[in-house]
């Protein structure tokens, strides 16, 4: 088994934080389990004044399945009555020209050009007339994995860079579902890969910035490629959202001695990358030579998943940080509101408000390039507020600033630093959003990387956090456009087994249906939410009998979570849509064996690969 540093370790190795705090005593406050709940208002309990739901002992299950219990097996496991295979995964062609994944070499530049790419996220369904189209972001790269044909199990050659490049960025393929199931249709007119070289436009308050400016693009309007794609989002009207996170590990300097730009600190970015080494044949990742490229990254990109001739564009309306996922709904009288985590620790959770509205079936093509950045401040009693980020009240120079300096904005008004802030899902059925807080192990103990405090309260209850919640909360009136909110936490994970304090997690966490990490998040159409882990696969001490990483389903009205899945070995279960007719649930199964002990989906001996799996109900039921 290998061991290799997770993006948060390189960051913590590349940017080490201060030590200690003024707020380090808080690390050792141990609570009990019941000052905790009392604390947290978990799931509405004992709260005092928040307006959420309390959790309904008894009400009858709305889930109707059977639990899965954990496990460390290699495979997928469903409930009874359930089947899945693959639909696609990493290296499988999207033309007929196409080859198939060549395991030997774990294919070429030029194949993967062809080929789906690696490491699936988040991802969404498109229909239009008879057309299914399936959007998929394809996050990374695992260099032991993918160059594990070379002997070093790093990139050696350019074409080394050239099949990475191309194994990142964003998939898109039309699906058909025939006598075997749901396929890839070869040679599809949508069939189309964004990678790490498509040529993209910078749309909103920063295009032509100078700090957006280099020698190949000296207006600052269009940037080269998307990577580290990790949660996606859908817009009314029809276009994909693929959300740049770790953005800056791909970034290195040809001199190490080189004086780090203004703002490169917070973002991670240093004169050492995180091994990918794409400067090696595209000096645009040097930072030496090309100091402003780190700034036309960390952003949403908006794609038009059925005209494969179309511009992706960045919209930096949305901010500049590790974007997990964006979550689009109306506001009351029609303007976009989209939800954003920066999943970093002690970083914040965002909202962007449209200045235009949205009119169904009119013009929305520049709906995402103008309009309001927020952040989120929690306070206690299970309140919360907005707070702009204007030039007013960040006391930088100018909305495009804010823009690309979106963290140094949010730290300058104050917001709440959060516990690793991911997707955010709102509720089709109500007015209420969650977010998942996947973990902080520097809770109460290190500032973030731009030295603001990290202290144990309010959503993020707990000292050096291993288990991760979900907070929700609901806008005041209803409306998602609202300035202020109420919260609580839906869940906070645990384990029951091992702990008696509030590392034993929130009352609807047990010893059948415990998880750590929780990470990608979706409702489906009954508003039943699904919570997906990116967690420790221990299966030992504080993890002990959480098994593989795996899916769970909530019924939000009652708190219930039940198990439903477990992946394959070292993965991380992300990315969830369906098929039109919801009988059919497209599942991320992501890295498997990253460490070493995988050999999903196939097995035997052949090389993992992160895949998207179909899974349905045998006799053709509604899945859940
Ligand atoms: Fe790509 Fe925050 O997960
Ligand atoms: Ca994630
Ligand atoms: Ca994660």
């Amino acid at each position: 088994m290998e061991s290799h540093p997770s993006f948060d370790e390189f960051d913590e190795i590349n940017s080490p934080r201060p030590a200690a705090t003024a707020f380090e005593g808080l690390a050792e406050k141990s609570l009990s389990r019941r000052g905790f709940l009392g604390a947290l208002g978990a799931a509405g309990v004992a709260a005092g004044t928040t307006a959420l739901t309390p959790l309904k002992a008894n009400a009858s299950s709305r889930l109707g399945f059977k639990p899965v219990a954990a496990n460390t097996l290699d495979t997928v496991t469903l409930p009874p009555g359930y089947s899945w295979k693959p639909l696609v995964r990493w290296g499988d062609p999207l033309w007929s020209e196409g080859p198939e994944f060549d395991p030997l070499t774990r294919s070429s530049g030029a194949a993967q050009e062809l080929q789906f790419g690696d490491n699936n996220d988040g991802m969404e369904m498109f229909t239009r007339d008879s057309r299914t189209v399936l959007v998929a972001n394809n996050e990374y790269t695992n260099r032991y994995i993918t160059y594990g044909a070379n002997p070093s199990k790093q990139p050696e050659t350019s074409d080394d860079v050239r099949k990475a490049k191309a194994a990142h960025g964003v998939s898109i393929f039309q699906i058909r579902d025939g006598s075997n199931g749901w396929q890839i249709v070869l040679d599809a007119p949508e069939n189309r890969l964004i990678t790490a070289d498509t040529p993209m436009q910078l749309t909103g308050p920063a295009r032509g910035n100078a700090l957006l400016r280099t020698k190949a693009d000296p207006l600052g309007e269009q940037s080269l490629g998307t990577w580290n794609n990790c949660g996606a989002g859908r817009t009314p009207w029809g276009t994909y959202l693929a959300c740049e996170e770790n953005f800056n590990g791909y970034f290195s300097s040809s001199n190490h001695g080189l004086a780090l730009p203004k703002g490169f600190k917070r973002y991670g970015i240093g004169a050492k990358g995180w091994g990918y080494n794409w400067a090696m044949t595209d000096e645009r990742f040097d930072i030496a030579k090309h100091p402003n490229e780190p700034n036309r990254v960390g952003y949403v990109v908006e794609i038009d998943p059925f005209d494969p001739t179309s511009t992706p564009m960045k919209r930096t309306a949305l901010g500049r940080f590790k974007h997990e996922n964006a979550e689009v709904v109306l506001s009351a009288n029609g303007h976009v509101v989209v939800y954003m985590g920066d999943d970093e620790r002690g970083e914040f959770l965002y909202r962007f408000v449209s200045a235009k509205k949205y009119i169904s079936g009119g013009d929305s093509r520049n709906l995402l390039e103008d309009g309001e950045l927020y952040a989120a401040k929690f306070h206690d009693r299970g309140k919360g507020e907005w707070l702009p980020l204007t030039p007013a009240s960040t006391g930088m120079g100018s909305k495009a600033e804010i823009c690309i300096h979106t963290r140094q904005a949010a730290s300058a008004v104050g917001a709440t630093t959060m516990n690793r802030p991911e997707w955010v899902a709102a509720n089709p059925h109500k007015a209420e959003a969650y977010c998942t807080l996947t973990n902080n192990k520097n809770r109460g103990k290190k500032p973030n990387k731009g030295g603001d405090a990290t202290p144990v309260g309010g959503p993020n209850p707990r000292a050096k956090n291993r288990y991760g919640q979900v907070v929700r909360w609901r806008p005041m009136g209803g409306d998602h456009g609202a300035l202020k909110f109420a919260w609580d936490l839906f869940v906070a994970a645990g384990n029951p087994t091992v702990h008696s304090d509030a590392f034993a997690g929130s009352p609807n966490i047990t010893a059948t249906n415990m998880f750590n990490s929780p990470d990608s998040i979706h409702f489906d159409t009954r508003g039943i939410l699904w919570i997906q882990t990116d967690g420790k696969t221990s299966n030992s001490g504080d993890f002990a009998g959480m098994g593989n990483n795996q899916m769970l389903a909530a019924d939000t009205n009652t708190g219930e979570i039940r198990r439903f899945m477990v992946g394959p070995n070292e993965c991380e279960i992300t990315g969830l849509t369906w098929s039109p007719d919801q009988r059919t649930m497209f599942v991320g199964i992501q890295h498997p064996g990253d460490e070493g002990g995988s050999h999903f989906p196939e097995g035997g001996e052949a090389v993992p690969r992160s895949c998207v799996i179909a899974v349905w109900r045998d006799d053709g039921g509604t899945i859940g």
